[in-house]
């Protein structure tokens, strides 16, 4: 059962409040003054705190230094009218909420749900992370490394709350997975997620999912179209690669993030948000605000609270149980059961994954359809077995489009690969898993059509 600590020097206040608590299934203890309330506090910490602003050996709110940041009750401040300008400053120190007298006992109550919502939440993740060390992952994330235990704290912590979280990392390492994690371990996982990629969309286009539009609000708009804000109404929206925004739609979030309100385009009524922000960027947010891709201002609004996974070279001893993973998921749906050899476990240890967890996925993938029983080294893809002969960076994609023939990819991707190497057949070769006069052939074929 959730418990509430009521500390109110008015002992009638302080009968009636309980009484309203209790029916709310909740356990409470009471406390007069503050040193009353350290004690019950020792006592049996509380998920809730009903704190009464002044008392008659000090003011409430210098309880709130005092508690246990690992605990991390809420605490709901009761103030008379007058004093609401205290409260809102209150807020910033920490505070979850406040009521003023007379008690709107709708908003008590209110509250009282999400507090013991919150502590089932608390408790989940608690078992999560305890499990961690049989199960070797954290719902979704797997990893036990203590780089990804630092991740796991941090995302227990934030998940509950309501706070706008900034995902940074390389490509690949799991960002999105975070994302989704956070939504659900968050009050809000009953609500959508809803995700945008940000880099994804026309800057046209994108202001239009954000807000969304009135009908008749420009030509075309011919009915009115729910912006992704609303979509993700009592939910999650993930802002993914939130530095590809273009700059003045980054301002019009920042005021939509501060006032918590926004407008649809071309509508009049400003419409109340009830959505938690995440963000997700693959560039080093401090970088990208010097490159000018990111407005500081929206950075510091949006990094509240900043979560940076760690390369997968960073937490090299996780590749096994990542890689073990993803070869039972792949048994399950392909049929047969594979196992990696210890050369192959050691071969992945040594090579760098630019490309990270999805690099690491794809190549054990790549491996299994390979391998005939056990997967072995000579099964992985050559950057992976030759990572001396530098695989190319990830971002080195060649363009292939429907309407080219299988001999114009392969030429394009023989020149593009030997061009990498400076010229290098030899490398040229290992790397594209073709032999060395196979390569010259293709090479003399085509210098017969002009200069390769
Ligand atoms: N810790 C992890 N445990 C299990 N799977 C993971 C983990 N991290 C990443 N993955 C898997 O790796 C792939 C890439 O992850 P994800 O899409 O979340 O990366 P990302 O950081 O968003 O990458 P990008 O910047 O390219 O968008 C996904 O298939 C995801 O399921
Ligand atoms: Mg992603």
């Amino acid at each position: 059962m959730p418990h509430a600590l009521i500390v109110d020097d008015h002992s009638q206040t302080l009968s009636s409040l309980a009484e309203l608590v209790e029916r709310e299934g909740f356990t409470t203890a009471r406390a007069r003054s503050l040193q009353d309330a350290r004690r019950q506090l020792q006592a049996q910490p509380p998920d809730v705190i009903l704190l009464d602003l002044h008392l008659p050996d000090g003011e409430g709110m210098s309880l709130l230094d005092e508690l246990d940041p690992s605990s991390s009750p809420a605490v709901v401040l009761i103030t008379g009218q007058a004093s609401v300008g205290t409260a809102v400053e209150a807020l910033r120190r920490g505070l979850s909420d406040y009521l003023t007298k007379p008690l709107d006992f709708g908003r008590l109550r209110a509250i009282l749900g999400d507090v013991a919502q919150t502590r089932g939440l608390k408790q989940e993740i608690g078992a999560l992370r305890s499990s961690l060390a049989s199960s070797g992952s954290f719902g979704l994330l797997v990893g036990t490394s203590a780089p990804m235990q630092a991740i796991y704290e941090q995302i227990s912590r934030v998940a509950p709350t309501n706070a706008t979280v900034l995902i940074a990392g390389e490509s690949g390492t799991g960002k999105e997975l975070v994302a989704r994690t956070l939504h659900d371990l968050s009050r809000r996982r009953h609500g959508p997620f809803v995700a945008l990629n940000c880099g994804a969309m026309s800057p046209t286009l994108i202001e239009s999912e954000l807000f969304g539009h009135e009908r008749g609000s420009f030509t075309g708009a011919d009915r009115r179209h729910k912006g992704v804000f609303e979509q993700a109404m009592r939910g999650t929206l993930f802002l993914d690669e939130v530095t590809e925004m273009p700059m003045d739609l980054q301002v019009k979030l920042l005021r939509v993030l501060e006032t918590g309100v926004f407008t649809r385009t071309g509508g009049e009524a400003p419409l109340a948000l009830d959505v938690r922000f995440v963000a997700a960027t693959n560039r080093t947010p401090d970088e990208a605000v010097g490159d000018g891709k990111l407005r500081g201002d929206l950075y510091y609004r949006l990094k509240v609270f900043q979560l940076t996974l760690p390369p997968l070279r960073d937490r090299i001893d996780d590749v096994e149980l990542l890689a073990d993973r993803f070869l039972r998921q792949i048994a399950e749906s392909e049929g047969a059961e594979k196992r990696l050899s210890p050369e192959a476990v050691k071969l992945l240890r040594e090579y760098a994954w630019p490309g990270n967890v999805r690099e690491l996925k794809n190549a054990v993938y790549s491996a299994y359809i390979m391998a005939s029983t056990d997967l072995t080294p000579d099964c992985f893809p050559p950057e992976v077995r030759h990572p001396d002969v530098a695989a190319p960076p990830i971002d080195h994609g060649l363009a292939v489009h429907v309407g080219m023939t299988l001999a114009d990819v392969e030429k394009r991707l023989i020149v593009a690969t030997l061009s990498h190497f400076d010229g290098s057949k030899t490398k040229a070769a290992e790397v594209l898993g073709v032999s060395l006069k196979t390569l010259y052939n293709r090479l003399q074929e085509y210098r017969k059509h002009g200069p390769v």
